[in-house]
Formats: C-alpha cells, structure tokens, sequence
C-alpha cells in the first residue's frame, strides 16, 4: 500500500512488550531489553508525528509492574527520569505536548516534579501530544475518577442528571484526549492488561508478534496498513 493510501488513526495507543523477552534471547539481563525499549519510543514518536497522527500513547509501567524484580523497578524508574529529559528537549523542539498519565502519587518526588515541569512547559504545544501511562491501571483510573466525581456530587459541582459518558470521561486522567483509533501490542500478547479500558471501547486492535525493542517505523506503518483495511471493509468502525 502506497504510504498516500493509508488512512492515518488520529490516535495511537501502544503496549509495548516483549523487552525482557527480547533481552533474554541475547543472553542478557531484561534491563537491557527496557533500554533498548526506551530507544525505540523516542524513534516511533518522531516517525507517529511524521506519519501526521496527533497522539500516541504508551504503557511504560502498570499498576501491576510494582511486583517485578526490585532492581528491574528500579532500572525502569531511573529510565524514566532520563527519557523525561529527551522528551522535555523533543518536545521543545517539536512543540509536542507531554502529558504522564496513572496515579503519579506513588511516584518518587524526583520523578513527579520532573513531570509536573514538562507537563507546564509544553501545556500549549499542539503540534503532537505524547501520553505517557507511569504506575497507570484502569480500575485505578476509574476508580480515582469515581472518588473525585462522588465528592463533586456531594458538594453540589454535579448532579446525577448531568452525569453521562462524557462527563466520566472528563475525571479520567485522559481527559480532553480523544479515544484511541489504533491500539497497538507488541511480542504476541493478545491482552489488554488493564490498559485504557474505558478508552478502548471502539477502537480497532492490532497484535504483532515483533518484540518492542524490534518494532520500527515500518511495523507501525504495517499496523496502520491493517486499520486502513479494517476501516475499507467496515466503514465507520463506531458504528459497526
Ligand atoms: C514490557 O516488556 C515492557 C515494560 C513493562 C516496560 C516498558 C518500558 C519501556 C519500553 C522502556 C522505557 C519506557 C520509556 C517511556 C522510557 P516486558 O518486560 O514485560 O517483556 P517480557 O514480556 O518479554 O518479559
């Protein structure tokens, strides 16, 4: 398909899987698989941005991450901090805006002052805007949306008559974010691990094989070959 043809998915959510696995088949440590990893996000950013999709979304870490290994936690943590830096110096020359996603409460103070900078000085860049979901779940979201939500009820800023899809959707962490078009999984998992839940109601899934340190601008393009057939065949997705 000839890259004019494709129809490019406004928003792209991605799983990206496989790190340790793709690290342990070199006979390395799964820490070298994440490294690997965090290159490769910064290269399918650029090349989501040059394709003309607005938004992408990543899992870096669940919810449930916190049971891994303590030293591979602790190998991710640190690779946020730095990634947070490249993406402050993209972002400022991108006018991308960054936005971390999750209950960033149980993050270290480092990390959630990092985030707070680049989530103030990039608030009005339009050009591209990269979600980054850190100790992120959705029953976790949800949850958290629905505590906020009961204590606006319970003083009067909502009632129930006004409470409707899209009024939950904005006590998400997700909101003013369109849903995702394309949700993307790498490494052959055919889960979505508690991942954007409530997002993902319409939106078309895409599973490879290929391992996230593996995956690359032209597996990307493969998978938004697969949505551009998907939308041919179906029509409009939402109403199929
Ligand atoms: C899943 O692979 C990957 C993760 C839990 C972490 C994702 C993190 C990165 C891609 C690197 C850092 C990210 C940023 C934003 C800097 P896995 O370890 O579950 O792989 P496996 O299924 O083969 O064990």
């Amino acid at each position: 398909m000839n890259i004019e043809d494709l129809k490019i998915p406004t928003h792209v959510s991605i799983i990206m899987d496989g790190n340790g696995r793709w690290a342990k088949k070199r006979g390395m440590p799964r820490t070298y698989g994440h490294r690997k990893g965090a290159e490769v996000v910064i290269d399918i950013c650029r090349d989501a941005g040059n394709l003309g999709i607005k938004y992408l979304t990543i899992y870096a870490f669940s919810t449930e991450n916190w049971s891994r290994p303590e030293p591979e936690v602790k190998t991710l943590m640190l690779l946020f901090g730095k990634y947070l830096k490249i993406c402050y110096d993209e972002a400022q020359e991108n006018h991308m805006r960054v936005r971390v996603i999750g209950d960033r409460s149980g993050l270290s103070r480092e990390l959630q002052e990092k985030i707070r900078v680049l989530e103030e000085d990039t608030k009005d860049f339009t050009n591209f805007y990269l979600q980054i979901a850190i100790n992120y779940g959705s029953r976790d979201e949800m949850i958290r949306a629905m505590k906020r939500m009961i204590a606006d009820y319970r003083d009067g800023r909502i009632t129930l008559d006004e409470l409707d899809e899209s009024r939950f959707g904005s006590y998400l962490d997700t909101a003013d974010i369109p849903d995702p078009d394309l949700m993307i999984r790498t490494s052959g998992e055919l889960r979505l691990s508690n991942y954007l839940m409530w997002q993902h109601a319409y939106s078309e899934f895409y599973f490879t094989d290929t391992p996230w340190p593996d995956f690359n601008k032209a597996e990307l393009v493969k998978a938004i070959e697969a949505y551009t057939m998907r939308d041919r065949r179906y029509g409009k997705v939402k109403e199929a």
